[in-house]
C-alpha cells in the first residue's frame, strides 16, 4: 500500500485521569452529535476510567446511549460471556449495565461460536450492515498490538482467530489467577477492519506503553508494531499521559 504517512493529532494530558476524561468527552460529544452512531469499543485497564466518566455523564448530564450501536474489538476464544475475564462480561460490568445501552445494539465477538471462522465473517458483515464504525476507541499493548493484532499481523487483516503472543499472555495474566488460565487464542477485528473506522481515538497511559507509542508514530509503518498502521489513517487522535508520551520523538 502506498498511502502516505499522516501525523496523528497527539494530545498529552496532565495525568491518566485527565486523559480518560478527555477521551470520554470526545466519545460523549460524538454520541450527542449523532445519537445513533456506531462506536467501536475496547477493553483492558486503559478504558476503565473512560467508561466510568461516560456512566457519570449518563447519570448526571443526560448522555443518552440508547440508540448507539457498539462493536467490541475482540474476545478470548473459549470464555463464555458469563466468565469474569471475558470481554463481554467486562463490558457489562464497566459500561453497558450502568449506562442505557440497548442490549440488542451491543456486539462483542462470541469466543464460544461453534464455527469461529464463519462467525468472524458474520461479525464483519454486521459492522458493514450497520453502516460502518464512526469512531473506534483503541488501547495499545506493550508490544504495539491493537485489539489482538499481534506483531506480524497484516495491515489488510480482517476479523479472525489469532494466537496470542507470549508477552500479551504475560501482560494479561494479571487479570487471571495464573498465566495458565489465560486463553491462547482470541477472535479480533483485523487491522484492515480497524482502519475502516471513520475516526480512531487511541488512548495510552503509563511508562510501559512509552516504547510502543514512540515506535508507532515514528513515521514508519512496520508489521513489528501493528499500531504504526494508524499512520495511514487520516483521522486519528492519540491521547496520552506524560509517561506514555515520554519517548515520543526519541
Ligand atoms: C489487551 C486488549 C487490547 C488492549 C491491550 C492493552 O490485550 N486486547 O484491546 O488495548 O491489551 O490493555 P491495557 O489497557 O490493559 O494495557
Amino acid at each position: 500500500m502506498n498511502t502516505p504517512m499522516i501525523s496523528p493529532n497527539i494530545v498529552v494530558c496532565e495525568s491518566g485521569p485527565d486523559a480518560a476524561r478527555h477521551v470520554a468527552d470526545l466519545l460523549a460529544s460524538e454520541i450527542r452529535t449523532k445519537p445513533d452512531m456506531v462506536i467501536g469499543l475496547a477493553t483492558g485497564g486503559t478504558p476503565v476510567d473512560v467508561y466510568r466518566e461516560l456512566i457519570r455523564q449518563h447519570r448526571e448530564a443526560d448522555l443518552d446511549c440508547s440508540r448507539v450501536t457498539s462493536f467490541n474489538l475482540d474476545e478470548y476464544v473459549g470464555l463464555p460471556s458469563g466468565h469474569p475475564q471475558s470481554y463481554r462480561y467486562f463490558m457489562q460490568q464497566h459500561l453497558f449495565d450502568d449506562a442505557n445501552f440497548s442490549p440488542a445494539k451491543t456486539h462483542v465477538p462470541d469466543g464460544m461460536a461453534a464455527d469461529l471462522d464463519q462467525y468472524a465473517k458474520q461479525y464483519e458483515q454486521l459492522i458493514t450492515q450497520s453502516g460502518g464504525i464512526d469512531l473506534q476507541l483503541l488501547g495499545i499493548g506493550n508490544n504495539g498490538h491493537i485489539a489482538f493484532n499481534e506483531p506480524g499481523s497484516l495491515m489488510e487483516s480482517r476479523t479472525r482467530v489469532v494466537e496470542l503472543a507470549e508477552e500479551t499472555i504475560d501482560a494479561n495474566a494479571r487479570f487471571f489467577e495464573s498465566t495458565d488460565q489465560v486463553p491462547r487464542r482470541a477472535i479480533t477485528m483485523g487491522i484492515g477492519t480497524i482502519l475502516e473506522a471513520r475516526k480512531i481515538v487511541l488512548m495510552a497511559t503509563g511508562e510501559s506503553k512509552a516504547g510502543a507509542i514512540a515506535e508507532a508514530f515514528a513515521g514508519v509503518c512496520h508489521p513489528s508494531n501493528p499500531a504504526s498502521a494508524l499512520q495511514r489513517h487520516a483521522n486519528v487522535v492519540v491521547v496520552l499521559d506524560p509517561p506514555a508520551a515520554s519517548r515520543l520523538g526519541s
